[in-house]
């Protein structure tokens, strides 16, 4: 007997309705791939990067957890390797980590399961469902693991299209790391060049040998006593290496001069920030540095040079290297004077906040710890006497 017409129309109907839930979803996917292959073509900085991945690909697809593993080994970029990006939850995540670990560790080339089982393989043992694995390559050589579980449906099976699109996932991380491990080789280079560059500026001047790097670090000190992650304070550093980099511009007859500078002296010194800003306009890498050495010389209350800011129009970064750059001067001997007693030089500074210094900046100064730079002056000091002995054998 013929099926009721009403029947073939509901079959048609439920297909239909069938067909256009899953192209809804293939749209869903697609836009997702789309937008993850955008957060990854941002300025690295790879932790959260990966982490915003993981994050995008649970919201399209339906896992209960999504991590991404990278080796410990040197063919990771060091701000990815030996870390572990996890979103959504597991039970007990520091053995769960150790597990994926070993899961990245014992990966080798071809040699890997795409869908890992309970009772088969640990990971998917420990969270109790299967568990799909993709590696991600960089050189030819595995560098990490992109993994996803738990999957919340009813039988918890995963799909051919979701392993697809994790594999393109694991593709667009590996050509990430890929261009990350390009940017930071660029970016080592660069700062070579610019530290060498500083430190033979420092160095025309006995009196202000490995100013620079002394800079560098208490301003990166500081920036992580003010709150700053570790990321920007490391911006920071750099910006702190750089920032007299414009008195390359500055003749040597006056940067070097025992003895206070007149007033046209002065004017030409007080060029070294801009000087150093259109050195380093052009070089890509290091833009990030250009408000510290422009504005290190800024006064919280506008009194300073070359814009005369005023309080937080300042750029926090020069606002940072603004008091390292001070205590550090205060803190060696000029040709004019010898260094100041350290309670003098603190006091100084203290007297200053709100006047030169941004207050809230002198607080987390007043928070660090100050042996540190005591230690890297000893180990200046010491290097500096030694090339001298070598020098003079
Ligand atoms: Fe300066």
């Amino acid at each position: 007997m013929r099926p009721p017409k009403e029947t073939k129309i509901e079959g048609a109907e439920q297909l239909l309705e069938h067909f256009s839930q899953r192209l809804m979803q293939s749209y869903e996917e697609t836009y997702s791939l789309f937008r993850i292959l955008r957060l990854l073509a941002c300025a690295p900085d790879p932790m959260q990067q990966i982490r915003l991945v993981c994050s995008n690909v649970q919201q399209v697809l339906p896992f209960g957890w999504v991590a991404a593993v990278f080796r410990a080994d040197a063919h990771v970029v060091p701000a990815l390797r030996g870390r572990v990006v996890l979103t959504g939850e597991v039970a007990n995540e520091s053995s769960f980590e150790q597990a994926l670990h070993r899961a990245c560790d014992s990966l080798r080339g071809n040699e890997w399961t795409k869908v890992l089982v309970a009772g088969q393989h640990e990971l998917a043992t420990m969270t109790g469902s299967e568990v799909v694995c993709d590696p991600i390559t960089f050189d030819d050589n595995v560098v990490g693991l992109l993994v996803a579980g738990s999957k919340q449906t009813e039988n918890g099976e995963i799909a051919s299209p979701e392993m697809q699109f994790l594999d393109a996932v694991a593709e667009f991380i590996g050509t990430f790391h890929e261009n990350a491990a390009r940017f930071f080789e660029q970016r080592a280079m660069s700062i070579g060049t610019i530290e060498a560059l500083t430190a033979a500026i420092d160095a025309k001047d006995p009196y202000t040998r490995g100013h620079s790097e002394r800079v560098a670090a208490l301003s990166k000190q500081i920036a992580l006593a003010y709150g700053i992650d570790e990321a920007e304070a490391e911006r920071i550093r750099t910006a702190g290496i750089v920032h007299d980099v414009g008195k390359i511009g500055v003749p040597e007859r006056v940067l070097c001069k025992p003895g206070k500078l007149d007033d046209e002296e002065f004017a030409l010194i007080k060029m070294h920030p801009e000087i150093g800003h259109r050195i380093l306009k052009g070089v890509l890498l290091l833009e990030h540095t250009l408000p510290g050495v422009l504005h290190h010389h800024e006064r919280f209350d506008g009194r300073g040079y070359p814009h005369r800011l005023v309080g937080e129009r300042i750029p926090l970064q020069a606002r940072i290297i603004g008091i390292a750059d001070t205590f550090d001067a205060m803190s060696s001997s000029r040709s004019y004077r010898p260094a100041m007693p350290r309670e003098k030089v603190l006091a100084e500074i203290e007297r200053c906040a709100g006047s030169q210094f941004d207050p809230s900046v002198v607080e987390a100064f007043k928070r660090i710890d100050l042996g540190e730079y005591d230690r890297l002056m000893s180990r200046q000091a010491a290097a500096s006497e030694s090339s001298q002995v070598r020098a003079a054998a």
